[in-house]
This record gives C-alpha cells, sequence and structure tokens, in this order.
C-alpha cells in the first residue's frame, strides 16, 4: 500500500498544489484545512507522515505537531511557515521534535519530496526498530524464564541425584565428572565438590593417573548400550561392586555423556552363596543319605564275614593273616563312621525345645578334650560372660558343632601346638528375646588361605588325608536349623575363629547336669573325630 501523507492547511489552494505534487510520487494524500479535522483523521486512518502549517485560525501548526506526538511519538511531522512564523518553525524544530521545516512559498518541490521521503523513512526505521527492541525485550524474558526453570529443573535433578543412595557419577566423553550425587562425594572420600566436578573420573574415583586399563566407558559411548559388570571395591577389595554405565547420547556428533552408578552387592551375593549352598547340601544330603544307607547293609556282611574268617576257633592264621584281616576290619570301622556322618547330614531337622546355657555346654564339651589337648600341647582359655541369655534348641547338634570346632582346631594346629580360646558373648540387654548369643572358638594354627574360604562349609571339602570334610557342613546345617548363622574369621598364618550367633530366647537357661553329653571317644566313634 502507498505512503499516506496527511496535509493540513487553512489554505486551499496550497492544499492543492501539495497534494498534486505529492501525488504524482504515488503518496496517497488526505487533507485537512483546520488542525482539530486533521487530529481526527489522524485517529482514524493509518497515517505515515504530516506536514502541516504553522499558523491556522483554531488549533494552529505547533498544536497539531504537538497532539500528534502525544498520540504518536514516532510520527514525523514537517511544518510549513511563512515569515511570519518562522520563530515558531524554528522552536518547533529545536524543541517539539518537528522534522523538518519549510519556507512558503514553496520555491522547490525537490526540498519538500526530499524531506517527506526522508521523513517517512525515519519513522519507518523507528517503528521498526520499536518493534525490533520489543522482540528483544521479549526474548530476554523468555530466556530469563527459560534459564529459571533450567535452573530449577538442575535443583531438582540435583535433589533426586541425593536422594539416591548408592553413588551416581555423570562424566562426559573426555572422563571428566560433571554430576554427582552426595553418595558419590562421600564413596570419593573427598571434602569438597571442586576436588570432584571437571576432574578425571579416574583421579578422583580410583585415584589414578591415567585411564582404567578396563575401562568399559568408551565401548558404552561407542555402542549406546548400556554396560553392567562386577568388580572388586575400588576403596575396599573386599568389597564387591555392581557398576552399571548408561549411556545418555546426544545429537551432536562426539558428544554424550554417561550415568555410572555403583552397588555394593557383597551382602547380597552372600545371601546368594548362602542360598546356593542351602540348596546344594539339602539335594547331597537326601543323594548321599540314599547311597550311605544302602551300603550298610552289604558293610555289615562283609563285617561279619570278615569275623567269621578271622576267628581263630575255627580257622588256623598265620600272623601275617591276622594283620591282614586287622586292616580289614579298621577300615571297615573307618567306611561305618563316615556313613554314620553322612547320614547325620542328611537327618531330617530335629523340633527340639531345651533352653541351653552355652557356658555350660562348653564347659562341659571341653571336659572330654582335656587329655588329648594335654597330649596335643594346646592351652585352652574359656572367655565365658557371665548371665548369658539361653539358646533353644538341639543339645546333642550343638554339642557336635563344638566338638567339630574344637577337633578342627586341634587338627590344624598340629604337632606343633597352641592355643584355643572359647568366648561366649551376647547383644542386647540380657534377658529380653530377640539378642543374639555368640560362641567363638579361636585358635592359633595356620589360619584359611582366602581362596579356600569359601568351600570349607562345602560338604566333602576336606585338606586331611583322613577327613570326610562334612564336620563344618554338619554343623552348619545344625546352626541354620535353630535360626543362627556360623561365620569363619581367618588371616592365614594368624590363626582361625569360627563364629556362631545364635538367637536367645530370653528364659532362664536350664542346668545341663542332666544333659547327655558324648564322651570325646563316643564322639570320635559317632562323629569320625
Ligand atoms: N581351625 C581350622 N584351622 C584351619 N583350617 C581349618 C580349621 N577348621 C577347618 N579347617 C579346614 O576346613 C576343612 C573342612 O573342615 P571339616 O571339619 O568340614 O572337615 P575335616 O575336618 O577335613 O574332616 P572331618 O569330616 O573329619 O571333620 C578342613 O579340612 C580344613 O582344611
Ligand atoms: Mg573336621
Amino acid at each position: 500500500m502507498n505512503e499516506q501523507i496527511l496535509i493540513i492547511d487553512d489554505d486551499l489552494e496550497i492544499l492543492d498544489m501539495l497534494e498534486l505534487i505529492l501525488a504524482r510520487e504515488d503518496y496517497t494524500v488526505l487533507r485537512a484545512q483546520k488542525g482539530e479535522d486533521a487530529i481526527a483523521v489522524f485517529q482514524s486512518k493509518p497515517i505515515d507522515l504530516v506536514i502541516t502549517d504553522m499558523s491556522m485560525p483554531g488549533m494552529g501548526g505547533l498544536e497539531v505537531l504537538k497532539a500528534v506526538k502525544r498520540l504518536d511519538a514516532n510520527m514525523e511531522v514537517i511544518v510549513l511557515t511563512g515569515n511570519a512564523t518562522f520563530e515558531n518553525a524554528v522552536q518547533a524544530l529545536k524543541e517539539d521534535g518537528a522534522f523538518n521545516y519549510l519556507t512558503k512559498p514553496l520555491e522547490n518541490i525537490e526540498d519538500l519530496l526530499f524531506s517527506a521521503k526522508r521523513a517517512i523513512e525515519k519513522r519507518k526505521l523507528r517503528v521498526e526498530n520499536k518493534t525490533l527492541i520489543e522482540e528483544l525485550k521479549n526474548e530476554v524474558e523468555i530466556r530469563k524464564t527459560v534459564e529459571n526453570q533450567l535452573l530449577q529443573s538442575k535443583t531438582n535433578l540435583q535433589s533426586v541425584f541425593d536422594g539416591i543412595s548408592e553413588p551416581l557419577i555423570m562424566v562426559d566423553r573426555n572422563l571428566t565428572v560433571k554430576v554427582l550425587n552426595e553418595a558419590a562425594k562421600a564413596y570419593t572420600g573427598l571434602a569438597c565438590y571442586q576436588d570432584i566436578i571437571e576432574k578425571p573420573c579416574y583421579a578422583v574415583l580410583a585415584g589414578k593417573s591415567d585411564v582404567c586399563s578396563n575401562c568399559r566407558l568408551p565401548m558404552a559411548f561407542l555402542t549406546r548400550n548400556p554396560a553392567t559388570f562386577e568388580r572388586k571395591g575400588l576403596k575396599d577389595p573386599a568389597r564387591i561392586e555392581e557398576v552399571v554405565i548408561y549411556p545418555i547420547c546426544s545429537k551432536i556428533e562426539n558428544e554424550g555423556s554417561a550415568i555410572i552408578r555403583i552397588s555394593d552387592i557383597t551382602e547380597e551375593r552372600k545371601i546368594e552363596e548362602q542360598l546356593m549352598r542351602a540348596d546344594r547340601l539339602a539335594s547331597l544330603g537326601q543323594l548321599s543319605g540314599g547311597i550311605a544307607h544302602e551300603i550298610r547293609n552289604p558293610l555289615a556282611s562283609i563285617n561279619l564275614f570278615a569275623d567269621i574268617l578271622s576267628d581263630q576257633e575255627k580257622f588256623q592264621r598265620s600272623s601275617q593273616e591276622n594283620e591282614l584281616f586287622g586292616e580289614i576290619k579298621d577300615n571297615i570301622n573307618r567306611i561305618e563312621k563316615i556313613i554314620k556322618r553322612v547320614l547325620d547330614f542328611a537327618k531330617p531337622p530335629v523340633a527340639t525345645s531345651d533352653n541351653i546355657d552355652l557356658n555350660e555346654l562348653t564347659r562341659e564339651s571341653v571336659k572330654f578334650w582335656s587329655s588329648k589337648l594335654r597330649k596335643s600341647n594346646i592351652g585352652l582359655k574359656l572367655d565365658l560372660k557371665d548371665d548369658i541369655p539361653a539358646v533353644q534348641g538341639d543339645v546333642i547338634g550343638l554339642q557336635q558343632v563344638i566338638n567339630n570346632m574344637v577337633l578342627n582346631a586341634i587338627e590344624a594346629m598340629g604337632e606343633g601346638g597352641g592355643d584355643i580360646r572359647i568366648r561366649t558373648s551376647f547383644s542386647g540387654i540380657a534377658g529380653e528375646n530377640q539378642d543374639t548369643v555368640y560362641l567363638q572358638v579361636c585358635d592359633t594354627g595356620p589360619g584359611v588361605p582366602k581362596d579356600q574360604q569359601e568351600d570349607i562349609f562345602n560338604p566333602f571339602f576336606t585338606t586331611k588325608p583322613t577327613g570326610t570334610g562334612l564336620g563344618l557342613s554338619i554343623s552348619h546345617q545344625i546352626i541354620k536349623r535353630q535360626g543362627g548363622t556360623f561365620a569363619l574369621e581367618s588371616n592365614p598364618g594368624a590363626g582361625t575363629t569360627f563364629i556362631v550367633a545364635l538367637p536367645a530366647t530370653g528364659s532362664n537357661p536350664q542346668q545341663l547336669d542332666s544333659v547327655p553329653v558324648d564322651s570325646p571317644s563316643a564322639g570320635a566313634s559317632a562323629y569320625g573325630f
């Protein structure tokens, strides 16, 4: 659309002339002979420039100028002035913001057209600038809002991060730590975030100066697939850690990050192993119990025939033959002991409800070991806690456990002798339910090598030429049936401690005088000690 110019003059001739000149240049011309009419037109039509005479009856040019500027500060106004109003025109220019003034009569049309053109351009520029500034202001506002939202999301994310109890660390492709939660900060052992953020993950997590040799991050970035693996604890190699890497892909090539989650799964693994062992023990118990039972009858026959054949009254035997028969009988006895052990192992749980005082049971049990301990040059120390709560369970089974632990300790220390210390203790307040009672048997023997510590509770694991490897697995089973735990603590070269933990009943322990207690020799024949 053509630019619209509003011309105002009380002189009709001048209005006609101006219209003629401007229309020739393709401007649309609107006209008014009075200031008041001009303002009415200005308010109702889109106007790009106002040209007004200075001196008019009624509303004069200066007033028109002021009124126009009030209505639209960006509007340009050119004033036409005769000699009489020349000073007013200068004032209009200087003080009231007129664009230009032209003197009447118009001598140079070009001056008018040039001024009109420039005034319209100036107005356009100002309007455009104003629009741009508005847009810019809006953009700044939007940016501020988005920044605030981002800040809020970052704070929310950090709170969620911190709320997770497992260490979480976000690293970029250069393995630089970008974000981490409280648990991860605690994991690094470093005091403040500044020591961790923007540092390489291998430095803050593993204390290394170079990338870890088996680092899985590059592969996770490449494949964009999460990776899970287990490893020894970085801070404590005795712990087992599960590490999960979740790559976060970016649209920009060679960018992106990954979240690393570290979980301590040591306890989980222990429980799994215990469950697996319990499962193995249960099926092994059934199987071996069946086999042992079937061997018993033919073995009884062999025993009987060996007795008949070695009968001195019926057969005349040489001393060598008698010696061989003696060997046969010894081995039959040994097989019987093994069968007895296997059947014990397979025995279904006995529902017992004896209230047992572990101190008393320990004193009774060790009595029978006194001569063997003396002969083996082993000192025995009892460190029994007073007022220990009673435990409920199978007294014969528990005595078997104590005997197994003491015999293992004696066998472990061998010819060289040493010391055995049996300790009882309890957690919580005496006499209350849910307390745990502990029985520990410590020796000063060679200890159990680390790589065997998991196996020693497995049936048939033995390092002894004549051992059955069932002592500890039977003990484990007995303790488990009574709701307790059986654990080992051993540092190779620094002795061994077996720890039995049993739930206390809270009732008063019964006196064990009436409790049947096997003698060591009976124990030996019964359990192969
Ligand atoms: N106090 C100990 N010190 C060192 N090693 C031990 C100790 N107690 C047990 N062990 C190890 O654990 C293994 C298994 O013990 P366990 O009592 O189950 O069977 P065993 O003693 O070998 O045979 P048995 O069935 O005759 O008891 C032993 O062979 C030994 O290697
Ligand atoms: Mg043993």
